[in-house]
């Protein structure tokens, strides 16, 4: 199919771009249209030229696939600068989402018409990139410096109506933008004079303190992100649109658009973006129609339970939340309406809104008032007994086709399905706490799962706006094992030598936003104490064993709920200061082992962290239960704060070097010969010359 056409009527020529799903500016694309507006600019029965798009979008922004290999020409920059300088004054007719090069390109042109819903926004920053085809320099000019920072740094679209408001865009088309565009043209077929571009506005130029303020306050207020390449990098070229000569202001941003796109944030960054999609890909279930479900039942109405609750609300489901008495079903019912009003206080939900959402659930002591569910998801407490106990009830009270799924995160499936007589319709739903917040949901599929519940469980996790990422059946999954390998390579290094002040700072250095014994403080060191006894039977002998946290469970240390864990906490305090008792704990510990302390640095730290992470990774691919080491990566970025700029352990790993890792993890098996040897994978990437990234296929 053309991805260009052109067609003229009267003393008007309409360039349609057709290039689904989003009309992603690629080289085919620029081309054609480069091509097609020199024809159109030469054609002397043509006055005006309208440039619209066909299928469900504008552009929405440069080939993200294209950044990486080498640069085809026609660049995006020269295309808009083609526009821009354009004899006849060009209209773009903006609907869908206007996004990153799809705005600049809509910046270039003359005049901007936009549907009513279309979305508007320069991404960039998300990508670990900036605007690099003008938005930098066209962008301030028309809507004023303090307006285009807010949009590039926050990378956030803004709605047609606030465009025009605002000067971005010309005309609110009450319908289609096209036929909007054309009725404009005509206007302007009268006329002989060319139209101004944006880079010829003057009018936020004329007030350079204004400009220049609203600089110096976005670097002032870049708080973390100044660790990023890209933000500072947007706030000097939007300095120098004001300060440099027009054409100098356009190619620094491109020097600083060519240096960032380069950077190993951005590919971590466009990694991110292309894992999240490929996520849901799953070749097994091309053609499973998923099975239909309006009324799910939610047993427990605990954190968890109350937060999936909220969540399939606002999704449009309608709920049943059951709990064993009515005091804890008035809790959970209470947290759910507690959420509400944070969101309407916010504004993120109407009033109206609220009241449809709770017009929708509904609350019960009994079990059987789920007959009819479409769906149970069962979030009691972690208990495989207990869990067995609900799933077998369950399984009485269910119609048949019900889908059963557990919010369990690290207990067996497999042996949960066993407890009733339809294992082919249970699966694991791992939300993550609070659930209407967090965007993963692990889907756990268990050896007799049907192939239409997993579909089902996809489709869910759309409906509710998350991302689902699919899991084998093992203890943790994806998430928790990793978090448990970090956390064991803490350990050892905490009885190594260092503090656990020394990990959190050298954690957080390097990109999290809290360290691992921050995060167990938060969470309930009792939490991870009951599974370390629940698995000590089996845990291998030969495997090193650190006891510092029983230690601290043993003496009451439970964390934030208990005053004291690793940190010390005052009177409702959730930052903890460093507390000497634990120090001489963890060396008294140290002595009974027999272990020296040595020093410790932050980069060992970060080193060995990575290792342990990537290498669980790489056994969880060994044995199949992730699909590919992208949708490892999202686990860990999307569920457990691994920074998005590096783009996950896997990603991480192939940026350090696949050699350079195992290397590290042989010497650390010398020491630890179990936690630290390296899964058989690395070899056979390492061999083949490939990295991980090469197993995400596309
Ligand atoms: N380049 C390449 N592919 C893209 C793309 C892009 N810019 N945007 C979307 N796609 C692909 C997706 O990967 C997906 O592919 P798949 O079907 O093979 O998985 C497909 O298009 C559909 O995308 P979504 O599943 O995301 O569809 P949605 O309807 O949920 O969302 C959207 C549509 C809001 C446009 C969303 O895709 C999006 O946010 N896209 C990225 C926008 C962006 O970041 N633009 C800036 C790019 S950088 C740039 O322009 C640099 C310039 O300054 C030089």
């Amino acid at each position: 199919m053309e991805k260009v056409r052109v067609a003229v009527a009267g003393r008007i020529a309409t360039i349609t771009l057709a290039n689904p799903p989003v009309n992603a500016l690629g080289a085919e694309l620029r081309g054609g249209l480069l091509s097609a507006l020199n024809e159109a600019a030469d054609d002397r029965k043509v006055r005006v030229i309208v440039i619209a798009a066909d299928g469900r979008t504008w552009p929405a922004g440069a080939d993200i696939r294209e950044f990486g290999k080498p640069p085809v020409a026609p660049l995006l920059p020269e295309l808009c600068d083609a526009i821009a300088a354009c004899p006849k004054p060009v209209i773009a007719a903006m609907h869908g989402t206007a996004l990153g090069g799809g705005l600049e390109l809509a910046l270039a042109a003359h005049v901007r018409v936009a549907e009513a819903g279309t979305q508007i926004g320069l991404p960039e920053v998300t990508l670990g990139i900036l605007p690099g085809a003008g938005g930098t320099q066209r962008l301030p000019r028309l809507v004023g410096a303090g307006q285009a920072l807010g949009m590039m740094l926050s990378g956030l679209p803004i709605g047609a109506a606030r465009a025009a408001e605002l000067g971005l865009v010309d005309v609110v088309a009450d319908g289609s933008a096209q036929p909007a565009a054309v009725q404009l043209a005509a206007a302007f077929v009268a006329r002989e004079a060319k139209l101004p571009s944006a880079a010829d506005r003057t009018d936020h130029r004329a007030d350079p303190a204004a400009w220049l303020n609203a600089v110096a306050e976005a670097r002032a207020g870049l708080g973390t992100a100044r660790r990023l390449p890209a933000p500072p990098r947007i706030i000097d070229c939007v300095e120098a649109a004001l300060l440099l000569p027009e054409g100098e202001g356009f190619a620094f941003e491109r020097a600083a658009f060519e240096d960032l796109v380069a950077s190993p944030e951005a590919a971590a960054m466009r990694h991110a973006f292309l894992a999240e999609r490929r996520a849901a890909r799953q070749p097994d279930l091309v053609g499973v129609a998923p099975r239909a479900v309006s009324h799910v039942g939610v047993v427990g109405g605990g954190l968890m339970g109350s937060g999936i609750t909220t969540a399939l609300l606002s999704a449009g489901f309608s709920v049943t939340m059951v709990e064993r008495d009515t005091a804890a079903l008035s809790a959970g019912l209470a947290r759910v309406a507690t959420s509400h009003e944070r969101a309407v206080a916010s504004g993120r939900l109407s009033e109206e809104a609220r009241e449809a959402e709770w017009a929708r659930v509904g609350g019960t002591t009994e079990m059987a008032a789920l007959a009819q569910a479409d769906l149970v998801i069962e979030a009691v407490t972690e208990d495989e007994a207990v869990k067995a106990a609900v799933f077998a009830e369950l399984d009485q009270i269910a119609r048949q086709g019900a889908i059963l799924a557990t919010n369990t995160s690290y207990l067996d499936v497999d042996r949960i399905a066993a407890a009733t007589t339809r294992p082919d319709d249970v699966i694991g739903l791992h939300f993550f706490s609070p659930a209407h917040v967090m965007k993963l949901v692990e889907v756990v599929v268990g050896d007799r799962t049907a192939p239409d519940v997993t579909a089902t469980a996809f489709a869910l996790a759309k409906r509710m706006g998350k991302i689902a990422v699919r899991a084998g059946v093992c203890d943790g999954f994806i998430g928790n094992r990793i978090l448990t390998a970090y956390r064991t390579a803490t350990d050892f290094l905490l009885e190594d030598g260092a503090s656990p002040y020394d990990i959190d700072r050298a954690m957080v250095a390097w990109g999290f936003p809290k360290g691992p014994y921050q995060v167990l403080d938060m969470a309930g060191l009792d939490i991870s104490w009951a599974r370390r006894k629940r698995l000590a039977a089996t845990r291998d002998p030969a495997r090193r064993y650190v006891a510092i946290g029983d230690r601290l469970c043993e003496a009451g240390r439970f964390g934030q709920k208990s005053g004291r864990g690793y940190y010390l906490y005052d009177e409702g305090a959730r930052t903890g200061r460093e507390d000497p008792d634990v120090l001489a704990m963890i060396a008294a510990e140290r002595e009974a082992r027999g272990i020296v302390a040595r020093p410790v640095h932050a980069a060992e730290v970060q080193r060995r962290v990575l290792a342990a992470m990537a290498n669980e990774g790489a056994r969880i691919l060994g044995e199949g239960i992730a699909q590919r080491p992208s949708d490892i990566d999202l686990v860990m970025m999307l569920g457990y704060g691994f920074p998005r700029w590096r783009g996950g352990p896997m990603q991480a790993a192939d940026t350090a070097g696949l050699l350079t890792l195992r290397d590290d993890l042989r010497d650390y098996a010398r020491e630890e010969a179990v936690f630290w040897q390296p899964a058989p994978l690395w070899d056979d990437l390492i061999k083949n010359g490939r990295k991980f990234a090469d197993m995400n296929e596309d």
